[in-house]
């Protein structure tokens, strides 16, 4: 099939560069040039895993990137919104990308004969896609939504690092459709996926994709607040992580307890449901504890290293910066607020994460050390600290022998706490009943 995707970020260009990988036509577009340049030149503009070698296989045969939308809708059948929708400090989100998206498409719709889907892709509020996108794709396509053009919702579920994988072997597809006719094209699109593909309302799809962003925030605060509990009553949250997910109700994944959730989506995705359950008139008491309980966490890490030691002139070794492991992304990721406080303590911080230094560069500027490696982080530290669950740092033990103290604190609890000991190293760890409570 033909299709087009506004929007080349981690959604649109691992949407399109998959569905070029399925063999159909596909144009990415962005308004960056940049990052134009950088796809049609087979230069990932993000870190993501296969994503080089999907760009080298497909850009110059049936993949291509420009700046031109309207033009890529022309030449296309179905049309995906893969735009920004960012949050606000209100928890409202920006639907500017979205508006103007549509407004390209709606232009180009004017000039088309065939039956074209317009398939929003973004996270937006239940009601969006029926009450502005569609609005604007009628006005400037002077064309009626249903009879003359398709639309669907389409939620994305992939996860940064893990994003061409999820894409390729999706738990489920849903499909919001406007009419049976849109949805079917969707359907057709997907036919050689093999998971359940569900069709339903707009809006329910809307719903369903905050829902299960909520849910899996839920996940990771319960068992974050179970971790708080274990440390004070002697009992270590892995255990106990691991002997409720043997349940099948609950099941095993989303229950590492650690310095909270970061990223683009979770935080995002959380305050908006929150700000549209109180436009509703509703108190979302669950959804707050959820976030309340987050905020605290990610400061958890901190708090054990100042408990330990003053902080002042120390040398702290911070391994990990993005907001999780398989990414360069930094977006609200635990470790910022995590340096900020260290440095306001009069630590002085060498960091070392192996994809997230350049945009890291852009937060921190020249107020702490960036390392070439792990060994030259941990080189003389009185401390070190884990931020990020990357697997480079899982069997870092023979290299704490580096260190002038050997303390670590483990905010993601990747690290065995027995080997660490057994390296002579004293470790602290989120939700592990340690020395923080009898020092
Ligand atoms: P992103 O910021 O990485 O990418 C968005 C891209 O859209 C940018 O490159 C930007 O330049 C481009 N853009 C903005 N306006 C444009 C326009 N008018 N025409 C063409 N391009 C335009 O964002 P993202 O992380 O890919 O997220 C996109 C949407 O998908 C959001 O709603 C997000 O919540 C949702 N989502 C993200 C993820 C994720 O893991 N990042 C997963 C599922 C859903
Ligand atoms: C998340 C969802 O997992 C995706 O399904 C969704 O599509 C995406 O948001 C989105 O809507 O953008 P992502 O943010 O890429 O994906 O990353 P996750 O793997 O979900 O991790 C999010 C945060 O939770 C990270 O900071 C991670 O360290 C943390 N986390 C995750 C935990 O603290 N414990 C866990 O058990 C799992």
């Amino acid at each position: 099939m033909r299709i087009s995707v506004i929007g080349a970020g981690y959604v649109g260009l691992i949407t399109g560069a998959c569905l070029a990988d399925l063999d159909n036509e596909v144009y990415c577009v962005d308004v960056i040039e940049e990052k134009v340049r950088k796809i049609n030149n087979k230069i990932p503009p993000i870190y993501e895993e296969g994503l080089s070698e999907l760009l080298k296989k497909n850009i110059g045969k049936n993949l291509t990137a420009s700046t031109d939308a309207e033009n890529a809708v022309k030449n296309s059948d179905i049309t995906f919104i893969a735009v920004g929708t960012p949050g606000g400090d209100d928890g409202s989100i920006n639907l500017t990308y979205i508006e103007e998206s549509a407004k390209s498409i709606g232009k180009a719709l004017k000039e088309k004969n065939n039956y074209h889907v317009v398939v929003v892709k973004s996270t937006v509020i239940p009601g969006t896609t029926d009450s502005v996108v569609i609005p604007i794709l009628e006005e400037f396509s002077g064309k009626t939504a249903g009879r003359d053009f398709g639309v669907c919702m389409n939620p994305e579920f992939l996860r940064e690092g893990k994003a061409i994988y999820d894409f390729m072997n999706p738990d489920r597809i849903v499909i919001g459709e406007l009419n049976k006719k849109s949805g079917d094209m969707i359907r057709e699109l997907y036919k050689n996926f093999d998971c359940p593909i569900m069709r339903t309302s707009l809006r329910a799809a809307e719903m369903i994709k905050y829902a299960s962003n909520a849910f899996l925030a839920t996940k990771i605060s319960f068992i974050n607040e179970i971790a708080n509990i274990c440390e004070r009553t002697g009992v270590d949250v892995t255990e106990v992580a691991k002997g409720i997910g043997l349940d099948r109700r609950i099941n095993p994944n989303f229950l590492n307890a650690g310095v909270g959730f970061g990223g683009s989506c979770f935080p995002k995705d959380v305050n908006a449901l929150v700000r549209e359950a109180k436009e509703e008139n509703y108190e979302p008491v669950l959804l707050n504890a959820v976030l309340d309980l987050n905020e605290k966490q990610k400061m958890r890490a901190y708090e054990i290293a100042r408990d330990i030691m003053d902080l002042s002139g120390k040398k702290i070794a911070v391994l990990g910066l993005a907001f999780k492991e398989g990414t360069d992304d930094v977006r609200y990721a635990p470790a910022i607020p995590t340096i900020e406080k260290l440095l306001k303590s009069g630590a002085k911080i060498f960091v070392y994460d192996p994809e997230a230094m350049e945009n890291a560069k852009g937060i921190f500027g020249n107020k702490v050390k960036y390392c070439k490696s792990i060994d030259s982080a941990l080189e003389n530290a009185d401390l070190c600290i884990i931020m990020t669950e990357w697997n480079d740092f899982k069997e870092i033990y023979d290299k704490f022998s580096l260190m002038k103290n050997k303390i670590v604190v483990d905010g993601r609890r990747i690290l065995d706490p027995v080997k660490a000991e057994n390296q002579g190293m004293e470790y602290y760890g989120i939700g592990f009943p340690g020395k923080q409570y009898t020092r």
